[in-house]
């Protein structure tokens, strides 16, 4: 059991891996949390020695204690991670502990994505119940951690077991104190185009927070947020790092108390929610996964990327290799015809891409983005066979066929909109704000989720469609929905979320054959939410190789390459050897007229394609390393070493080089000491040599770069 009760001094010891969660009843009721680090005899802590010692002070014990669910109007004045209002309009909480239940296993999260367990060995979990006596509200607190890394999942489950109505009004998944203030704060700020760049600095005094008020998790910044000792590099140092499993609004922060102890937080955002609950009724937070490593920035990204590769992602294509994919958007944009699909495939199919995907512009009448999103009928102006026609066309030649759709939208344009006006969020009486030319469909109500789910469905049972990109295009405005009573309106974004992510475990599986990948303007919902219904993300519309160098290092912060959709495109002054280099860091594709390529281009291609289907098992499934940043320097390396050790591909890049560039030497971790490596020359590595020494590399011109496979021999 990873879970173990210390009834002698009230202690709750949640360990995995090499971490301690630990988590005390205090004398007066309050769950307190007394340490998350390196695993520690936690039997052996005396809570009254340290947590009670700053009782006296101006503001009182509340305000100084490690509270694990910090609440309202009894002296503590951070964030509360459980925030009610009364029925008699106070907002004070006073939660206190009724009991516990230990047990092996993970149970899912009813209605929200969530990880999850194969075998009831991999976990174990535990739920705390707190009560608070005047109000009847409960909060069951509920943990998992998983035996082999430590990591640790908890969602908050509030019940109104009193008489009377309550509004919850604040709900942070994860809120854990930890010593000190000497700490830098790591998270992923971005733009659409420019998502998930690393943004690190001392935390500070005050308050750091970090959000999105977007109705999805945003470009802005991701659900992410870690704490580093000051010295952390990529492979040494302390992180303590936070990931809500949660595609809209949150609210993420890092707080220095004036006892100088910082607490990191996040949940719903509560600028943008509250939700009613009426006596009997229950409410579940999202989950938040929370991973402690002391082997640096990889360390932590090493066991997100291990939980969400093989226990948040499902169903499947989970374990399988992606297909090397070729996309029409930025080949054709709107303006194609079956012709002009036909040719681009052909070519495809000569190099050896394995799936053509058709992007926007294949339905109703859409020749550019003013119309048409809601009718998901076939445009036969374009395509005169329809979708089975051209689909059959292509599968003639070898290539499964993928479709692109943005279900959670309407054009004020399209025959959806003029059957369904209240079907969008809208409050009535005012202007609908529109972006890129469209509204979003009221995923809150049940009937447009109905709907939803049988017009695609129709579709993708219409023809043999193997993929499906799923992408939406602009963020919420008046999120308001038209048949809700007023008390419950702050209720809409949530209940959005919780509409689309019942439309996608429907859509994903009544077709479990399809491999679906998530899209929000490239990658503006790219979360561990989306994960869990849709394997792969389009990680941004950016596809110039250097800045998707900077944008694929961020991403990998938390999420692991299999979840990359990273294609070669025409944008960038990159050689198309390099492009791919890059590509090869994540789902490998293309994104241009494959029709109108150079010979040369070509000849590459079919190399390139080649190389990542001998390379895709360990791209997609090996352990990936940062070893070079391109926030740091002019050169940016990683790599991917197979589980066993005995394969490994090392990526290089040089951006810019400078007059006398010095030659790079990058040590390469995590290979087998003891063995010995060839590279594809025929050189041979001592596997501690690499790991220490370091291998040499002469890539001293601007714009190179190169990917060395290596091999155990012995
Ligand atoms: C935004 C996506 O990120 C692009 O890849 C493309 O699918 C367009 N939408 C199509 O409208």
């Amino acid at each position: 059991m990873s879970i173990t009760y210390h009834s002698q001094n009230q202690i709750l010891h949640l360990h995995g891996g090499n971490v301690s969660y630990v988590l005390h009843v205090a004398p007066d009721g309050s769950l307190m949390n007394l340490y998350w680090g390196r695993t520690i005899p936690a039997e052996h802590m005396d809570p009254s020695l340290w947590a009670y010692r700053s009782a006296a002070s101006f503001d009182g014990r509340i305000n100084r204690l490690p509270h694990e669910l910090p609440t309202c109007g009894t002296g503590w004045y951070g964030t509360p991670a459980v925030g009610v209002t009364n029925a008699h309009g106070d907002d004070v909480v006073c939660l206190q502990y009724v009991s516990h239940n230990i047990y092996p296993g993970k149970k899912p999260l009813d209605g929200l994505p969530a990880t999850y367990v194969e075998d009831d060995a991999e976990a174990d979990s535990i739920e705390i119940i707190l009560r608070d006596p005047l109000t009847g509200l409960e909060v069951t607190a509920v943990y998992s951690v998983y035996a082999e890394t430590g990591a640790i999942t908890r969602s908050l489950r509030f019940h109104n077991a009193g008489a009377e109505p309550m509004t919850i009004t604040g709900a942070m998944a994860a809120s854990v104190p930890l010593h000190g203030q000497d700490y830098d704060v790591i998270h992923l700020k971005g733009a659409h185009s420019r998502e998930r760049m690393v943004v690190r600095t001392p935390v500070g005094e005050g308050e750091y927070r970090i959000f999105s008020q977007r109705g999805a998790s945003g470009h802005e910044e991701n659900p992410f947020m870690a704490l580093c000792e000051p010295g952390t590099t990529e492979h040494l140092g302390q992180v303590w790092a936070v990931n809500q499993v949660y595609s809209g609004s949150f609210l993420g922060a890092a707080f220095v108390d004036n006892n100088q102890n910082t607490r990191l937080s996040m949940g719903l955002n509560p600028d943008v929610f509250s939700w009613l609950l009426e006596p009997g009724e229950a409410f579940t937070t999202p989950e938040a996964v929370m991973v402690w490593s002391d082997a640096g920035l990889n360390g932590m990204s090493h066991i997100f990327h291990d939980l969400y590769r093989s226990r948040l992602v499902r169903g499947n294509w989970r374990d399988r290799e992606r297909p090397i994919l070729i996309n029409t958007w930025e080949a054709v944009h709107f303006d194609f015809n079956e012709e002009k699909l036909l040719d681009i495939a052909r070519v495809a199919s000569e190099l050896g891409i394995e799936l053509f995907v058709l992007d926007d512009g294949w339905f109703g009448k859409r020749d550019d983005d003013t119309t048409s999103l809601g009718d998901w009928f076939v445009d036969r102006r374009k395509l005169p066979d329809g979708l089975d026609g051209v689909v059959r066309k292509i599968k003639d030649m070898g290539l499964q066929f993928g479709l692109w759709f943005e279900p959670e939208m309407i054009s004020p344009i399209s025959e959806l909109y003029q059957a369904h006006p209240d079907w969008c969020l809208h409050v009535p009486g005012r202007a609908r704000t529109e972006r890129r030319n469209q509204l979003i469909l009221d995923f809150s109500r049940r009937e447009v989720q109905d709907y939803i789910i049988q017009v695609v469905s129709d579709v993708l049972a219409s023809a043999p469609i193997d993929y499906v990109k799923w992408d939406m295009n602009r963020n919420m405005t008046e999120f308001f929905s038209a048949q809700r009573a007023p008390q419950r309106q702050r209720e809409t974004q949530h209940r959005y979320m919780l509409g689309l992510y019942r439309v996608m475990e429907e859509i994903t599986a009544r077709f479990p054959e399809i491999l679906f990948e998530s899209c929000a303007g490239g990658g503006g919902r790219f979360d561990p939410g989306m994960l869990f219904y849709m394997p792969q993300v389009w990680t941004s519309d950016n596809t110039n190789a250097i800045e998707r160098l900077f944008i694929q290092y961020g991403t990998s912060f938390a999420y692991p390459a299999i979840t990359m959709g990273a294609h070669v495109s025409k944008k960038t002054s990159a050689s198309f050897a390099m492009r791919g280099h890059v590509a090869m860091g994540g789902n490998f594709g293309y994104e241009l007229d494959l029709s109108r390529m150079s010979e040369a281009d070509r000849e590459t291609a079919r190399q390139q394609i080649q190389q990542v289907k001998q390379l895709r098992h360990l791209t997609q499934h090996g352990v990936f390393s940062r070893l070079l940043s391109p926030f740091e320097g002019s050169a940016v390396a990683w790599q991917f070493v197979s589980q066993d050790k005995r394969e490994v591909l090392l990526c290089v890049y040089r951006i810019l080089a400078h007059d006398q560039e010095p030659t790079l030497r990058i040590k390469l971790p995590g290979l087998d000491p003891d063995a010995v490596y060839t590279d594809e020359l025929g050189n041979r590595y001592n596997g501690a040599v690499l790991m220490q020494s370091g291998i040499w590399l002469n890539l001293s011109s601007s714009l190179t770069s190169a990917a060395v496979r290596l091999t155990r021999v012995m």
